[in-house]
């Protein structure tokens, strides 16, 4: 094993307020390449142009003089790829691997002109001295071109996007307030949550590699964790649920839904539901709670009516859900209207789109306060929630 030949060149994205112009990340991204130095050199992708200066300096330190020979491209992406440009301007004589389709789409980015290009099929390798570098493709994980690259030598995965996760890799560990589960659930579900047939697909072909280590193009490399991450993997990709408790995600218009949430929580918690999680779509990140209905096998849905349908948080986020084939999963709902509510039957109209999703009864519906009336339906709603 030749681990010493590899460099690692990423950077941390502190700077971005939204990844993707649309999830948030406090804990910033990493954007992860990676040098390997042997008798060719070869770049594993590249990072996003935003942070192009740092990384195109941590290149030319790896390289100490000596020329690029190649550079593979996972990913077209723009946070993986975009920096590709610099990389010709300042090695020329580069050659840009990757397959048909990544080379389609590195054109909508890059005039590529003569670039030398090495166009691989799945299976095909590149000897680079002491390495040998195995190309499996791996479309839709998370855009069609998407390959991952196996060395033998070193026992190590490139994965892609695969097995990456939100935040920064330089915080110490020790203090790091997430765990990788959390982060890495959130960026899996909002990524490619919607694949999970092609995450089955290539994890079916990974399956037949000797893996000691997998290196993302997000997040901290993997090594003792590959078991468990693999587990949470064959989860997440064939949607069943990872805990066992329920997560209530409320849209409320006064603070009457709300209240009809917090207490269906502690009915559920009376009769020892292992976990409540409960959210708040108009406040809360949306992000975190598509995360958390993919998490749990039971949901529910609290929502105010509001214009003859439901609170636009509601609907949004069911939206969300749906965008990312949601499924297989048990929904109680609670609605609220003062004079004619329409948040249930406009939510079940939602679900009805979604594959393998049972609503239980009974359907809550309330009109304006939470009242001593209304109890036994909550209670009957915890009832059928912790059957
Ligand atoms: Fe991290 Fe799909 O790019």
């Amino acid at each position: 094993m030749h681990n010493e030949d590899y460099v690692y060149l990423g950077v941390n994205d502190h700077d971005i307020d939204l990844f993707e112009g649309q999830y948030q990340v406090p804990h910033g991204i990493s954007y992860n390449s990676w040098l390997i130095r042997d008798e060719k050199t070869c770049l594993m992708d590249t990072v996003d142009v935003r942070k192009k200066s740092e990384f195109m300096q941590n290149l030319a330190a790896a390289l100490d003089g000596r020329a690029l020979d190649y550079l593979v491209v996972s990913h077209v992406e723009p946070d993986h790829a975009s920096s590709i440009g610099a990389v010709l301007d300042a090695w020329p004589g580069v050659t840009l691997v990757g397959n048909a389709k990544t080379f389609q789409l590195l054109e909508n980015y890059f005039v590529l002109g003569s670039a030398a290009r090495l166009v691989v099929k799945e299976g095909e390798t590149l000897s680079l001295g002491r390495h040998t570098l195995q190309f499996v493709t791996a479309p839709m994980v998370h855009w069609p071109e998407v390959m991952f690259t196996y060395d033998a030598d070193c026992q190590v995965l490139f994965s892609a996007d695969a097995f990456g996760k939100f935040g920064g890799i330089d915080m110490d560990p020790q203090t790091d307030p997430e765990h990788w589960d959390d982060e890495a659930r959130r960026y899996y579900f909002n990524i490619v949550g919607k694949y999970g047939p092609q995450v089955q697909a290539v994890l079916k072909k990974a399956a037949g590699l000797t893996i000691s280590e997998i290196l993302p193009l997000h997040g901290p490399a993997l090594s003792d964790a590959i078991p468990h991450a693999l587990e949470l993997y064959q989860k997440w990709s064939t949607y069943a649920p990872e805990s066992d408790g329920v997560f209530i995600a409320f849209a409320s218009l006064h603070g009457n839904t709300e209240l009809a949430a917090e207490q269906l929580a502690d009915k559920l918690d009376n009769r020892g539901c292992p976990e409540i999680l409960l959210c708040d779509l108009a406040r809360d990140d949306v992000s975190e709670a598509l995360s958390c209905a993919f998490r749990y096998g039971k949901v529910v849905l609290c929502a105010s009516t509001y214009n003859a349908g439901v609170m636009p948080f509601m609907e949004d986020f069911l939206h969300h859900l749906q965008a990312k084939n949601w499924q297989k999963r048990t929904v109680g709902l609670v609605e609220n209207g003062s004079w004619a509510p329409m948040a249930a039957k406009t939510m079940k109209g939602l679900l009805e789109g979604m594959k393998d999703i049972t609503v239980l009864e009974p359907v809550v519906t309330l009109r304006g306060a939470v009242k001593a009336a209304d109890q036994p339906q909550l209670d009957a709603l915890a009832d059928a929630l912790m059957q």
